[in-house]
Protein backbone atom coordinates (compact mmCIF):
# COMPACT_ATOMS: atom_id res chain seq x y z
CA UNK A 1 0.00 0.00 0.00
CA UNK A 2 1.54 3.41 -1.03
CA UNK A 3 1.93 5.85 1.71
CA UNK A 4 0.12 9.24 1.68
CA UNK A 5 2.34 12.10 1.50
CA UNK A 6 2.08 13.43 4.60
CA UNK A 7 -0.44 16.43 5.18
CA UNK A 8 1.11 19.58 6.17
CA UNK A 9 -0.36 22.27 8.35
CA UNK A 10 -2.04 25.19 7.90
CA UNK A 11 0.86 27.48 7.42
CA UNK A 12 3.33 24.74 6.58
CA UNK A 13 3.46 27.11 2.89
CA UNK A 14 4.06 30.47 4.14
CA UNK A 15 6.88 28.65 6.37
CA UNK A 16 8.49 27.38 3.29
CA UNK A 17 8.45 30.61 1.38
CA UNK A 18 9.66 32.20 4.61
CA UNK A 19 12.41 29.46 4.73
CA UNK A 20 13.42 30.17 1.00
CA UNK A 21 13.82 33.61 1.44
CA UNK A 22 15.81 33.59 5.57
CA UNK A 23 17.43 30.79 4.76
CA UNK A 24 17.11 27.43 6.41
CA UNK A 25 17.77 27.73 9.98
CA UNK A 26 15.39 30.55 10.77
CA UNK A 27 12.40 28.02 9.26
CA UNK A 28 13.26 25.06 10.67
CA UNK A 29 12.72 26.21 14.36
CA UNK A 30 9.72 27.55 13.58
CA UNK A 31 8.55 24.10 12.30
CA UNK A 32 10.45 22.27 14.85
CA UNK A 33 8.77 24.28 17.61
CA UNK A 34 5.26 23.40 16.34
CA UNK A 35 6.07 19.54 15.80
CA UNK A 36 7.62 18.89 18.99
CA UNK A 37 7.34 15.07 19.84
CA UNK A 38 9.49 15.80 23.49
CA UNK A 39 7.19 17.73 25.88
CA UNK A 40 8.90 20.90 26.47
CA UNK A 41 11.70 21.51 29.42
CA UNK A 42 9.50 21.48 32.49
CA UNK A 43 9.55 25.50 33.62
CA UNK A 44 9.19 26.08 37.89
CA UNK A 45 7.58 23.34 39.87
CA UNK A 46 11.02 22.80 42.07
CA UNK A 47 9.64 22.88 45.48
CA UNK A 48 6.84 20.32 44.14
CA UNK A 49 9.16 17.74 42.35
CA UNK A 50 11.56 18.14 45.68
CA UNK A 51 9.02 17.39 47.51
CA UNK A 52 7.67 14.40 45.47
CA UNK A 53 11.73 13.41 45.14
CA UNK A 54 11.70 13.57 48.90
CA UNK A 55 9.01 11.37 49.95
CA UNK A 56 10.14 8.91 47.12
CA UNK A 57 13.52 8.67 49.08
CA UNK A 58 11.39 7.65 52.25
CA UNK A 59 9.27 4.69 50.56
CA UNK A 60 12.02 3.38 48.90
CA UNK A 61 13.51 2.73 51.95
CA UNK A 62 10.38 1.28 53.04
CA UNK A 63 8.23 3.84 54.36
CA UNK A 64 5.37 3.83 52.16
CA UNK A 65 4.17 7.44 50.87
CA UNK A 66 1.04 8.36 49.32
CA UNK A 67 0.74 11.86 47.65
CA UNK A 68 -2.46 13.60 46.50
CA UNK A 69 -2.07 15.49 43.86
CA UNK A 70 -4.65 18.03 43.02
CA UNK A 71 -4.95 20.95 40.99
CA UNK A 72 -7.37 22.42 37.80
CA UNK A 73 -7.93 20.04 34.55
CA UNK A 74 -4.16 21.58 32.38
CA UNK A 75 -1.98 22.91 35.40
CA UNK A 76 0.36 20.42 34.92
CA UNK A 77 -0.13 17.27 37.29
CA UNK A 78 0.56 14.96 35.02
CA UNK A 79 3.75 16.79 33.50
CA UNK A 80 5.32 17.05 37.24
CA UNK A 81 4.87 13.13 37.35
CA UNK A 82 6.34 12.94 33.81
CA UNK A 83 9.73 14.78 35.19
CA UNK A 84 9.58 12.80 38.26
CA UNK A 85 9.63 9.52 36.16
CA UNK A 86 12.03 11.34 34.47
CA UNK A 87 14.45 12.19 37.79
CA UNK A 88 13.29 8.60 38.91
CA UNK A 89 14.70 6.84 35.55
CA UNK A 90 18.39 7.25 35.97
CA UNK A 91 18.25 5.31 39.35
CA UNK A 92 16.70 2.17 37.38
CA UNK A 93 15.91 0.45 40.58
CA UNK A 94 12.14 0.99 41.15
CA UNK A 95 9.22 -0.14 38.73
CA UNK A 96 6.50 1.95 37.38
CA UNK A 97 3.00 1.13 38.04
CA UNK A 98 0.57 3.31 35.83
CA UNK A 99 -3.27 3.31 35.98
CA UNK A 100 -5.36 5.95 34.15
CA UNK A 101 -9.04 6.48 34.59
CA UNK A 102 -11.33 8.00 31.93
CA UNK A 103 -14.56 9.50 32.04
CA UNK A 104 -15.60 6.81 29.73
CA UNK A 105 -14.86 3.77 31.79
CA UNK A 106 -16.02 5.47 35.15
CA UNK A 107 -18.43 2.98 35.74
CA UNK A 108 -16.45 -0.08 34.59
CA UNK A 109 -15.12 -1.55 37.79
CA UNK A 110 -11.77 -1.68 38.27
CA UNK A 111 -11.32 -0.74 34.47
CA UNK A 112 -7.67 0.98 35.36
CA UNK A 113 -6.43 -1.92 37.44
CA UNK A 114 -7.77 -4.15 34.39
CA UNK A 115 -5.87 -2.10 31.92
CA UNK A 116 -2.65 -1.60 33.87
CA UNK A 117 -2.33 -5.50 34.48
CA UNK A 118 -3.15 -6.34 30.43
CA UNK A 119 0.05 -3.42 29.62
CA UNK A 120 2.22 -5.22 32.31
CA UNK A 121 1.04 -8.96 31.35
CA UNK A 122 1.87 -7.61 27.50
CA UNK A 123 -1.32 -9.10 26.21
CA UNK A 124 -1.89 -8.06 22.17
CA UNK A 125 -5.09 -7.78 20.59
CA UNK A 126 -4.56 -10.90 18.69
CA UNK A 127 -3.65 -12.80 21.44
CA UNK A 128 -6.35 -16.04 22.07
CA UNK A 129 -7.82 -16.44 25.88
CA UNK A 130 -4.91 -19.52 26.16
CA UNK A 131 -1.91 -17.09 25.04
CA UNK A 132 -3.23 -14.47 27.80
CA UNK A 133 -3.59 -16.94 30.32
CA UNK A 134 -0.30 -17.45 29.48
CA UNK A 135 1.23 -14.31 29.95
CA UNK A 136 -0.64 -13.37 32.95
CA UNK A 137 0.37 -16.74 34.57
CA UNK A 138 4.26 -15.32 33.59
CA UNK A 139 3.41 -12.23 35.26
CA UNK A 140 2.34 -13.57 38.23
CA UNK A 141 5.23 -16.15 38.91
CA UNK A 142 7.67 -13.06 38.40
CA UNK A 143 6.15 -10.92 40.90
CA UNK A 144 4.40 -13.31 43.71
CA UNK A 145 5.59 -16.68 45.36
CA UNK A 146 2.87 -18.81 44.79
CA UNK A 147 1.18 -17.54 41.87
CA UNK A 148 -1.22 -20.45 41.27
CA UNK A 149 -2.94 -18.88 43.81
CA UNK A 150 -3.85 -15.87 42.38
CA UNK A 151 -4.19 -17.20 38.86
CA UNK A 152 -7.82 -17.78 38.63
CA UNK A 153 -9.15 -14.69 40.64
CA UNK A 154 -6.56 -12.25 38.21
CA UNK A 155 -8.33 -14.54 35.38
CA UNK A 156 -11.61 -14.45 36.33
CA UNK A 157 -10.97 -10.31 36.52
CA UNK A 158 -9.84 -9.72 33.28
CA UNK A 159 -12.27 -12.22 32.16
CA UNK A 160 -10.30 -15.05 30.75
CA UNK A 161 -11.10 -18.98 31.57
CA UNK A 162 -8.51 -20.04 34.14
CA UNK A 163 -8.23 -23.52 32.41
CA UNK A 164 -6.23 -26.31 34.46
CA UNK A 165 -5.91 -24.06 38.14
CA UNK A 166 -8.34 -25.27 40.90
CA UNK A 167 -11.48 -22.75 41.09
CA UNK A 168 -11.99 -21.00 43.57
CA UNK A 169 -14.38 -22.18 46.21
CA UNK A 170 -18.01 -20.62 46.06
CA UNK A 171 -18.39 -17.66 47.57
CA UNK A 172 -20.83 -14.77 48.35
CA UNK A 173 -20.55 -11.63 46.10
CA UNK A 174 -18.73 -9.46 48.82
CA UNK A 175 -16.56 -12.68 49.97
CA UNK A 176 -15.22 -12.77 46.37
CA UNK A 177 -14.70 -9.26 45.73
CA UNK A 178 -13.38 -8.63 48.70
CA UNK A 179 -10.77 -11.62 48.05
CA UNK A 180 -10.00 -10.46 44.49
CA UNK A 181 -9.25 -6.63 46.02
CA UNK A 182 -7.15 -8.56 48.72
CA UNK A 183 -5.37 -10.43 46.41
CA UNK A 184 -4.15 -7.30 44.48
CA UNK A 185 -3.13 -5.64 47.06
CA UNK A 186 -0.71 -8.27 47.74
CA UNK A 187 0.42 -8.24 44.32
CA UNK A 188 1.06 -4.59 44.97
CA UNK A 189 3.32 -5.47 48.20
CA UNK A 190 4.56 -8.53 46.09
CA UNK A 191 6.05 -6.28 43.99
CA UNK A 192 7.30 -3.61 46.25
CA UNK A 193 9.42 -6.29 48.53
CA UNK A 194 11.09 -7.34 45.24
CA UNK A 195 11.91 -3.41 43.65
CA UNK A 196 10.29 -0.37 45.07
CA UNK A 197 7.26 0.82 43.45
CA UNK A 198 6.55 4.20 41.78
CA UNK A 199 2.11 3.73 41.53
CA UNK A 200 0.65 6.68 39.77
CA UNK A 201 -3.06 6.55 40.30
CA UNK A 202 -4.03 9.30 37.15
CA UNK A 203 -7.48 11.52 37.03
CA UNK A 204 -9.06 10.01 40.36
CA UNK A 205 -11.76 11.82 39.99
CA UNK A 206 -13.29 9.30 37.24
CA UNK A 207 -12.88 5.87 38.91
CA UNK A 208 -14.84 3.73 39.17
CA UNK A 209 -16.42 3.05 42.50
CA UNK A 210 -14.33 -0.24 42.91
CA UNK A 211 -10.75 1.49 42.34
CA UNK A 212 -11.32 3.87 44.67
CA UNK A 213 -12.16 1.25 47.55
CA UNK A 214 -8.50 -0.64 46.26
CA UNK A 215 -6.61 2.61 46.49
CA UNK A 216 -8.55 2.77 49.98
CA UNK A 217 -7.20 0.39 51.13
CA UNK A 218 -3.57 0.62 49.76
CA UNK A 219 -3.48 3.97 51.68
CA UNK A 220 -4.46 2.11 54.87
CA UNK A 221 -1.64 -0.15 53.86
CA UNK A 222 0.77 1.42 52.41
CA UNK A 223 2.41 2.49 54.94
CA UNK A 224 4.94 0.01 55.38
CA UNK A 225 5.77 -0.64 52.23
CA UNK A 226 8.34 0.67 49.62
CA UNK A 227 5.88 2.31 47.37
CA UNK A 228 4.99 6.00 46.75
CA UNK A 229 2.01 6.32 45.08
CA UNK A 230 0.76 9.68 43.78
CA UNK A 231 -2.73 9.94 43.05
CA UNK A 232 -3.87 12.87 41.06
CA UNK A 233 -6.84 14.88 40.91
CA UNK A 234 -9.14 17.79 40.04
CA UNK A 235 -10.12 20.16 43.26
CA UNK A 236 -13.80 19.31 42.69
CA UNK A 237 -12.76 15.51 44.29
CA UNK A 238 -12.06 14.86 47.73
CA UNK A 239 -10.27 11.42 48.25
CA UNK A 240 -13.05 9.27 50.51
CA UNK A 241 -10.27 8.49 52.92
CA UNK A 242 -8.62 9.49 56.31
CA UNK A 243 -5.44 11.81 55.72
CA UNK A 244 -2.92 10.11 58.09
CA UNK A 245 0.76 10.97 58.59
CA UNK A 246 2.15 9.54 55.43
CA UNK A 247 -0.36 10.92 53.48
CA UNK A 248 0.65 14.52 51.76
CA UNK A 249 -1.73 16.51 49.87
CA UNK A 250 0.23 18.15 46.92
CA UNK A 251 -2.18 21.03 45.43
CA UNK A 252 -0.59 23.08 42.05
CA UNK A 253 -0.83 26.41 41.58
CA UNK A 254 -1.29 28.85 38.44
CA UNK A 255 2.15 29.07 36.76
CA UNK A 256 3.72 32.93 37.95
CA UNK A 257 4.61 35.57 35.32
CA UNK A 258 8.15 34.21 34.68
CA UNK A 259 7.59 31.14 34.49
CA UNK A 260 4.09 31.86 32.07
CA UNK A 261 6.92 34.02 29.92
CA UNK A 262 9.15 31.23 29.89
CA UNK A 263 6.92 28.52 29.16
CA UNK A 264 5.39 30.65 25.88
CA UNK A 265 9.00 30.75 24.75
CA UNK A 266 10.16 27.66 25.04
CA UNK A 267 7.23 26.10 23.30
CA UNK A 268 8.25 28.55 20.63
CA UNK A 269 11.58 26.91 20.41
CA UNK A 270 13.36 29.46 22.54
CA UNK A 271 13.34 32.21 20.17
CA UNK A 272 11.10 35.32 21.82
CA UNK A 273 7.86 36.38 20.76
CA UNK A 274 6.81 40.16 20.24
CA UNK A 275 6.45 41.41 23.48
CA UNK A 276 2.61 42.64 22.93
CA UNK A 277 1.94 39.27 22.33
CA UNK A 278 3.44 37.69 25.15
CA UNK A 279 1.35 40.18 27.09
CA UNK A 280 -1.79 39.36 25.38
CA UNK A 281 -1.06 35.46 25.84
CA UNK A 282 -0.49 35.38 29.43
CA UNK A 283 -2.81 37.94 30.36
CA UNK A 284 -5.33 35.63 28.64
CA UNK A 285 -3.99 31.68 30.05
CA UNK A 286 -3.88 33.47 33.60
CA UNK A 287 -0.92 30.88 34.51
CA UNK A 288 -2.80 27.73 33.40
CA UNK A 289 0.46 25.73 31.12
CA UNK A 290 -2.24 24.15 29.23
CA UNK A 291 -3.84 27.32 27.93
CA UNK A 292 -0.04 28.85 27.54
CA UNK A 293 0.76 26.21 25.41
CA UNK A 294 -2.16 26.13 23.20
CA UNK A 295 -2.91 30.05 22.90
CA UNK A 296 1.21 29.87 21.83
CA UNK A 297 0.63 27.40 19.04
CA UNK A 298 -2.46 28.97 17.60
CA UNK A 299 0.20 31.75 17.27
CA UNK A 300 2.98 29.70 15.57
CA UNK A 301 0.47 28.67 13.41
CA UNK A 302 -0.59 31.66 12.23
CA UNK A 303 0.07 34.37 9.53
CA UNK A 304 0.39 36.98 12.69
CA UNK A 305 4.14 36.68 13.16
CA UNK A 306 6.72 36.77 10.90
CA UNK A 307 10.06 34.69 12.03
CA UNK A 308 13.57 36.65 11.89
CA UNK A 309 16.88 35.14 12.12
CA UNK A 310 16.77 35.88 16.62
CA UNK A 311 12.75 36.49 16.62
CA UNK A 312 9.47 36.71 16.05
CA UNK A 313 7.94 40.12 14.93
CA UNK A 314 4.18 40.86 14.43
CA UNK A 315 3.18 41.40 11.03
CA UNK A 316 1.46 44.53 11.38
CA UNK A 317 -1.04 44.87 14.01
CA UNK A 318 -2.96 42.31 16.01
CA UNK A 319 -6.66 42.33 16.06
CA UNK A 320 -8.87 41.90 19.50
CA UNK A 321 -9.91 38.97 18.56
CA UNK A 322 -6.93 37.28 17.37
CA UNK A 323 -6.11 35.83 20.72
CA UNK A 324 -9.30 33.45 21.78
CA UNK A 325 -10.45 34.41 25.61
CA UNK A 326 -11.05 30.87 26.72
CA UNK A 327 -8.80 27.28 26.62
CA UNK A 328 -12.24 25.59 24.27
CA UNK A 329 -12.02 28.63 22.46
CA UNK A 330 -8.11 28.37 21.96
CA UNK A 331 -8.43 24.31 21.44
CA UNK A 332 -11.68 25.04 18.81
CA UNK A 333 -9.23 27.31 16.95
CA UNK A 334 -6.44 25.16 16.50
CA UNK A 335 -9.06 21.96 15.65
CA UNK A 336 -9.99 24.42 13.27
CA UNK A 337 -6.64 24.81 11.51
CA UNK A 338 -6.62 21.18 11.13
CA UNK A 339 -9.06 21.31 8.65
CA UNK A 340 -10.17 18.01 7.07
CA UNK A 341 -8.65 16.37 9.91
CA UNK A 342 -10.93 17.93 12.53
CA UNK A 343 -13.72 15.17 11.01
CA UNK A 344 -11.34 12.29 12.35
CA UNK A 345 -10.98 14.17 15.33
CA UNK A 346 -14.66 14.69 16.24
CA UNK A 347 -15.27 11.33 15.13
CA UNK A 348 -12.28 10.05 17.74
CA UNK A 349 -13.74 12.39 20.30
CA UNK A 350 -16.82 10.26 20.01
CA UNK A 351 -14.65 7.19 21.00
CA UNK A 352 -12.66 8.32 23.83
CA UNK A 353 -9.97 10.03 25.11
CA UNK A 354 -7.94 6.86 23.58
CA UNK A 355 -9.04 5.28 20.48
CA UNK A 356 -7.65 2.07 18.79
CA UNK A 357 -6.73 2.14 14.86
CA UNK A 358 -8.76 -0.76 14.68
CA UNK A 359 -12.22 1.03 15.92
CA UNK A 360 -11.45 4.51 14.59
CA UNK A 361 -10.46 2.80 11.23
CA UNK A 362 -13.78 0.49 11.44
CA UNK A 363 -15.93 3.47 11.62
CA UNK A 364 -14.45 5.82 9.68
CA UNK A 365 -15.73 6.04 6.29
CA UNK A 366 -12.17 7.73 5.13
CA UNK A 367 -10.02 5.71 3.06
CA UNK A 368 -6.91 3.89 4.87
CA UNK A 369 -4.45 6.70 3.31
CA UNK A 370 -6.54 9.37 3.78
CA UNK A 371 -7.10 8.38 7.56
CA UNK A 372 -3.50 7.75 8.02
CA UNK A 373 -2.69 11.31 6.43
CA UNK A 374 -4.82 12.62 8.80
CA UNK A 375 -3.81 11.50 12.31
CA UNK A 376 -0.46 12.52 10.69
CA UNK A 377 -1.45 15.47 10.50
CA UNK A 378 -3.22 15.52 14.02
CA UNK A 379 -0.18 14.37 16.21
CA UNK A 380 1.84 16.90 13.76
CA UNK A 381 -0.35 19.04 15.22
CA UNK A 382 0.16 17.93 18.70
CA UNK A 383 -3.24 17.14 19.13
CA UNK A 384 -2.98 13.44 19.55
CA UNK A 385 -0.07 11.16 20.23
CA UNK A 386 0.08 7.93 19.43
CA UNK A 387 1.33 4.31 21.01
CA UNK A 388 1.89 1.21 20.48
CA UNK A 389 2.89 -1.19 17.25
CA UNK A 390 2.21 -0.01 14.37
CA UNK A 391 -0.05 -3.39 13.83
CA UNK A 392 -1.90 -2.24 17.16
CA UNK A 393 -1.79 1.50 17.50
CA UNK A 394 -2.99 3.05 20.11
CA UNK A 395 -3.96 6.58 19.78
CA UNK A 396 -4.82 9.48 22.38
CA UNK A 397 -5.75 13.09 22.57
CA UNK A 398 -2.96 14.52 24.07
CA UNK A 399 -5.18 16.49 26.21
CA UNK A 400 -9.04 15.57 27.74
CA UNK A 401 -9.46 19.05 27.18
CA UNK A 402 -8.82 18.61 23.69
CA UNK A 403 -11.28 15.46 23.36
CA UNK A 404 -13.86 17.68 25.02
CA UNK A 405 -13.67 20.37 22.96
CA UNK A 406 -13.90 18.22 19.50
CA UNK A 407 -16.56 16.71 20.75
CA UNK A 408 -18.28 20.03 21.42
CA UNK A 409 -17.52 21.29 18.27
CA UNK A 410 -20.00 18.55 16.83
CA UNK A 411 -23.85 19.96 16.38
CA UNK A 412 -25.88 17.38 18.40
CA UNK A 413 -27.75 15.96 15.02
CA UNK A 414 -24.03 14.79 13.80
CA UNK A 415 -22.75 13.48 17.47
CA UNK A 416 -26.14 10.89 16.87
CA UNK A 417 -25.03 10.22 13.69
CA UNK A 418 -21.53 9.58 14.87
CA UNK A 419 -22.36 7.57 18.02
CA UNK A 420 -24.82 5.43 16.02
CA UNK A 421 -21.87 4.39 13.23
CA UNK A 422 -19.96 3.29 16.37
CA UNK A 423 -22.60 1.54 17.96
CA UNK A 424 -23.55 -0.28 14.84
CA UNK A 425 -19.93 -1.00 14.22
CA UNK A 426 -19.31 -2.50 17.28
CA UNK A 427 -22.59 -4.44 16.48
CA UNK A 428 -21.53 -6.06 13.90
CA UNK A 429 -17.39 -6.68 14.57
CA UNK A 430 -16.20 -6.67 17.37
CA UNK A 431 -18.10 -9.71 19.77
CA UNK A 432 -15.38 -8.73 22.14
CA UNK A 433 -16.89 -5.27 23.40
CA UNK A 434 -20.34 -6.64 23.38
CA UNK A 435 -19.33 -9.60 25.81
CA UNK A 436 -16.68 -7.60 27.86
CA UNK A 437 -17.46 -3.98 28.00
CA UNK A 438 -21.29 -3.84 27.04
CA UNK A 439 -21.78 -0.86 29.19
CA UNK A 440 -19.34 0.81 26.89
CA UNK A 441 -21.77 0.06 23.83
CA UNK A 442 -24.67 1.04 25.90
CA UNK A 443 -23.13 4.66 26.01
CA UNK A 444 -23.02 4.50 21.88
CA UNK A 445 -26.51 3.62 21.64
CA UNK A 446 -27.74 5.71 24.38
CA UNK A 447 -26.08 8.74 22.66
CA UNK A 448 -27.57 7.63 19.50
CA UNK A 449 -31.00 7.41 20.83
CA UNK A 450 -31.47 3.67 20.06
CA UNK A 451 -33.59 3.47 23.59
CA UNK A 452 -34.18 -0.21 23.31
CA UNK A 453 -30.45 -1.69 22.62
CA UNK A 454 -29.26 0.66 24.89
CA UNK A 455 -31.65 -0.34 27.80
CA UNK A 456 -30.25 -3.93 26.39
CA UNK A 457 -26.89 -3.59 26.90
CA UNK A 458 -27.25 -1.99 30.24
CA UNK A 459 -28.50 -4.79 31.85
CA UNK A 460 -26.01 -6.85 30.36
CA UNK A 461 -23.39 -4.91 32.02
CA UNK A 462 -25.88 -4.82 35.36
CA UNK A 463 -25.55 -8.84 34.86
CA UNK A 464 -21.81 -8.45 33.96
CA UNK A 465 -20.61 -6.18 36.87
CA UNK A 466 -22.43 -8.27 39.57
CA UNK A 467 -21.02 -11.64 38.41
CA UNK A 468 -17.89 -9.88 38.81
CA UNK A 469 -19.43 -8.74 42.48
CA UNK A 470 -19.00 -5.28 41.27
CA UNK A 471 -22.11 -4.32 42.96
CA UNK A 472 -21.93 -0.93 43.27
CA UNK A 473 -21.31 -0.26 39.41
CA UNK A 474 -23.96 -2.91 38.93
CA UNK A 475 -26.52 -0.76 40.28
CA UNK A 476 -25.14 2.29 38.34
CA UNK A 477 -26.10 0.57 35.46
CA UNK A 478 -29.85 0.07 36.39
CA UNK A 479 -29.69 3.43 37.34
CA UNK A 480 -28.56 4.48 34.31
CA UNK A 481 -31.06 1.77 32.29
CA UNK A 482 -33.85 3.79 33.89
CA UNK A 483 -32.38 7.24 32.86
CA UNK A 484 -32.28 6.08 29.80
CA UNK A 485 -35.97 4.83 29.59
CA UNK A 486 -37.34 7.99 31.09
CA UNK A 487 -35.48 10.08 28.39
CA UNK A 488 -37.25 7.88 25.85
CA UNK A 489 -39.74 9.63 23.97
CA UNK A 490 -43.25 7.96 24.84
CA UNK A 491 -45.49 7.54 21.57
CA UNK A 492 -48.75 7.57 22.36
CA UNK A 493 -51.45 6.07 19.91
CA UNK A 494 -54.76 8.28 18.92
N1 LIG B 1 5.57 23.13 34.61
C1 LIG B 1 5.38 22.89 33.30
N2 LIG B 1 6.38 23.06 32.41
C2 LIG B 1 6.20 22.84 31.10
N3 LIG B 1 5.02 22.42 30.57
C3 LIG B 1 3.99 22.24 31.40
C4 LIG B 1 4.11 22.47 32.82
N4 LIG B 1 2.94 22.20 33.40
C5 LIG B 1 2.11 21.80 32.41
N5 LIG B 1 2.74 21.83 31.23
C6 LIG B 1 2.14 21.47 29.93
O1 LIG B 1 0.77 21.88 29.97
C7 LIG B 1 -0.08 20.88 29.41
C8 LIG B 1 -1.12 20.47 30.45
O2 LIG B 1 -0.47 19.81 31.52
P1 LIG B 1 -1.01 18.44 32.14
O3 LIG B 1 -1.52 17.55 31.08
O4 LIG B 1 0.07 17.92 33.01
O5 LIG B 1 -2.24 18.96 33.00
P2 LIG B 1 -3.09 18.16 34.07
O6 LIG B 1 -3.05 18.92 35.34
O7 LIG B 1 -2.63 16.75 34.12
O8 LIG B 1 -4.56 18.27 33.46
P3 LIG B 1 -5.79 17.22 33.59
O9 LIG B 1 -6.45 17.42 34.92
O10 LIG B 1 -6.74 17.63 32.51
O11 LIG B 1 -5.24 15.84 33.38
C9 LIG B 1 0.81 19.74 28.96
O12 LIG B 1 1.05 19.82 27.57
C10 LIG B 1 2.09 19.96 29.75
O13 LIG B 1 3.22 19.48 29.06
MG1 LIG C 1 -3.47 14.90 33.61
Amino acid sequence: MSRAAPVRPKGFHTAVRAHQVLGEKTCESRFKALHRTQPTTLVGRRKELDLLLDRWDLAKDGEGQIVWLSGEAGIGKSRLLQALQQQLGADGGHRLMAYQSSPERSASALHPVIAQLEYAAGFLPWDDSLQKLAKLEALLQRDVQAASEFVPLFASLLGLPAAGHRPTPDLTPAQRSAKTLEALVLHLEACAARLPVLLIFEDLHWADPTSIELFGMLVERVRHVAILAVLTFRPDFVPPWTRTGHVTLLSLNRLDRRDAADLAERVAGGKPLPAELVDRILFRADGVPLFIEELTRLVLESELITETVDRYVLHGSMPDTAIPTTLRGSLMARLDRAASAKEVAQLAACIGRVFSHEMLAATSTLEPDALRAALDQLSNNQLIDRSGLPSAQVHVFRHALVQEAAYQSLPKTRRRELHARIADVVEARFPDIIAHQPEWLAHHHAEAGHVGRASECLLDAARHAKSSYALREAAAHLEKCIAVLQDAPVHRCG
